[in-house]
């Protein structure tokens, strides 16, 4: 449980002294209960603590230039502390309900994509709820009087500073992706690069194991390929928009429609968090870590050089080297193999399971 104000009566004292003082008008348009409030001795005083039951303190003082700057400017301090009827008011005031407000078709106009449903379905909600105090409420990733839209630089939701939202929990997450190509090229304004947030959702991020998350191993390819398989981005930045279909057409791309797990997805050869251009030394697709990464224990132990150097998005290179022609070609053969001995087994099996049933059924009958 978070700390609730536990008012000492000497407070109130302050507050009471201080009401009497004439408010100076408010320089910004803001409602007139600030200056009740924040002129005030109690919440106006620069380093204001009050002394809460248990011995800790906590500030009192509300910086008004965080909340003039926000997208609640307009709101009065008792719009969100709304048990708040009278001054001075009860010591033990209930945590702001941002859900109050934002919901679906609310009166007030404050927007809502979605987040009144679908942040207690996410994996963040569900902990929350459960009672896990470390999963974040809205006010752990927006702030509280600071809070401002995802367009504004400054806010704590704007792209470039999600590294840092998510990183306070998240930290080996978002240490690593600040030095790939992704996070490099996000810290240089780069707006078509993802953030946190393209890859994992934003109020319906869930656990990478849930089939339904976006980087669950059977949706990873339809998550990159939202940009690399795109041809305006392609073009701007000079990758191949066919890395995507060539990939699909591959042995790995075939599997992976067909949603079998175990096979390589672009992350399972690119990396997460880390994904490097094949230029960089440390990119697990730099010619001298590719053996290392088609030979991961469960993918091909047996990996030869041959095996590393033949092209993987095949159908880029105009001239496909020989070998890999072969291998591709033994590849489909396998597929329609594997899957083909599958089907008729499947076959075979269900006509045994339906004879099997229907004898015991005569039998019964009889
Ligand atoms: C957009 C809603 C909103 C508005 C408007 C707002 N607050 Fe808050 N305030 C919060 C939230 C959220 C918290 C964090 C604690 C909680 O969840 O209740 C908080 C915390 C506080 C605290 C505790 C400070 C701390 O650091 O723990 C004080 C004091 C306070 N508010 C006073 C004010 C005053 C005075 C005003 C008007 C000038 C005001 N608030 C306006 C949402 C709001
Ligand atoms: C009293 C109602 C009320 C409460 C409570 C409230 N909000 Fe808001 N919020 C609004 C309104 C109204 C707007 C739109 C302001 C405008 O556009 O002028 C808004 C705007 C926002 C925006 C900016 C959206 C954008 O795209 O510009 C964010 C983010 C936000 N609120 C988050 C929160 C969070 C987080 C909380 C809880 C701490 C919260 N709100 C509590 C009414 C509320
Ligand atoms: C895990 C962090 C996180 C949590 C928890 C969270 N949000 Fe957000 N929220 C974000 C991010 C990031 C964005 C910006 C999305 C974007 O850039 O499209 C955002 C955007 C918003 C917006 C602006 C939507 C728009 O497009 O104008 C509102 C309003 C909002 N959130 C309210 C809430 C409320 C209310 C809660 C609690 C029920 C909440 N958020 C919980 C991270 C979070
Ligand atoms: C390019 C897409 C992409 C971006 C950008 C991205 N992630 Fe991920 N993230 C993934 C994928 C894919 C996985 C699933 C990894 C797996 O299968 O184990 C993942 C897994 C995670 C996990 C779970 C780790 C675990 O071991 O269970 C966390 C937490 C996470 N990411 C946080 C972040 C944060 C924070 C950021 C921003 C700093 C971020 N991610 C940016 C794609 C991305
Ligand atoms: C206040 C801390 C906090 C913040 C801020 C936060 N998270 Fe989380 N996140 C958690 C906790 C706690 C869990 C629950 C699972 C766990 O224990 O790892 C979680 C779970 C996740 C998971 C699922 C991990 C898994 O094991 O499958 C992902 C992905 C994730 N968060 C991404 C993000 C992203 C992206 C952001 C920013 C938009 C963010 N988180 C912000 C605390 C936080
Ligand atoms: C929101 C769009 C977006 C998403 C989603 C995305 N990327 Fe990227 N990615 C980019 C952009 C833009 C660049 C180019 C940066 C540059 O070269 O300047 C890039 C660069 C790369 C590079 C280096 C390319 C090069 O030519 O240097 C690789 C490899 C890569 N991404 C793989 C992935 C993988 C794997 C995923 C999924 C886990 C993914 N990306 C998800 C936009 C995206
Ligand atoms: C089996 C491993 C493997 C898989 C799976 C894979 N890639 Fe690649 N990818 C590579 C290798 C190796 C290279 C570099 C050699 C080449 O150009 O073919 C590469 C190159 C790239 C490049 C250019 C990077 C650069 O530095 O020039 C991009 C972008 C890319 N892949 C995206 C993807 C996407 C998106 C997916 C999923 C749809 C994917 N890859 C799946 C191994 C893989």
């Amino acid at each position: 449980m978070r700390t609730r104000f536990i008012i000492a009566a000497l407070v109130w004292t302050v507050a009471s002294a201080a009401s009497a003082q004439a408010p100076t008008p408010d320089a910004v348009e803001s409602p007139a209960d600030y200056r009740g409030c924040v002129l005030s001795k109690c919440h106006g005083t620069p380093g204001a603590f009050i002394e809460l039951e248990d011995g800790s303190t906590r500030p009192m003082t509300v910086d008004t230039s965080h909340l003039v700057d926000s997208a609640h400017k307009k709101l009065s301090c008792i719009e969100c502390h709304s048990d708040i009827e009278v001054i001075p008011h009860p010591a033990d005031l209930k945590l702001v309900n941002c859900e109050s407000c934002h919901y679906a078709q609310n009166p007030r106009g404050a927007p809502n994509v979605g987040q009144f449903k679908q942040y207690p379905e996410s994996v963040h909600g569900r902990k929350r709820a459960e009672g896990d105090e470390k999963a974040p409420y809205c006010t752990d990733c927006h702030g509280v009087h600071d809070i401002q839209g995802p367009d504004t630089p400054s806010s704590h939701v704007h792209r470039k500073e999600l590294a840092g939202t998510c990183g306070g929990c998240h930290e080996d997450e978002s240490t690593t992706y600040a030095t790939s190509i992704h996070g490099t090229e996000l810290a240089a304004d780069n707006p078509d690069t993802p953030a946190c947030i393209d890859c994992h959702g934003v109020h319906d991020i869930l656990e990478v194991g849930d089939p339904e998350s976006r980087v669950h191993s059977t949706h990873v390819v339809e998550t990159c390929s939202r940009c690399h398989a795109a041809v305006a981005l392609a073009d701007r930045y000079g990758f191949s928009a066919l890395r995507v279909e060539s990939y699909e057409e591959s042995f790995h791309g075939l599997a992976d429609k067909y949603d079998v797990t175990v096979v390589a997805n672009c992350s399972s050869c690119h990396g997460i968090h880390n994904i490097l251009p094949h230029t960089e030394p440390d990119s697990t697709i730099h010619a001298a870590n590719l053996l290392d990464t088609c030979g991961q224990t469960d993918c091909h132990p047996d990996a030869q050089d041959l095996f590393a150097t033949g092209e993987v998005h095949m159908g880029i290179a105009e001239a496909r080297p020989v070998a890999v022609s072969f291998v591709r070609a033994l590849y489909m053969l396998l597929i329609v193999g594997v899957i083909g001995a599958m089907a008729v087994h499947n076959l075979f099996d269900l006509r045994a399971v339906t004879r099997d049933r229907r004898a015991t059924t005569q039998r019964r009958d009889a």
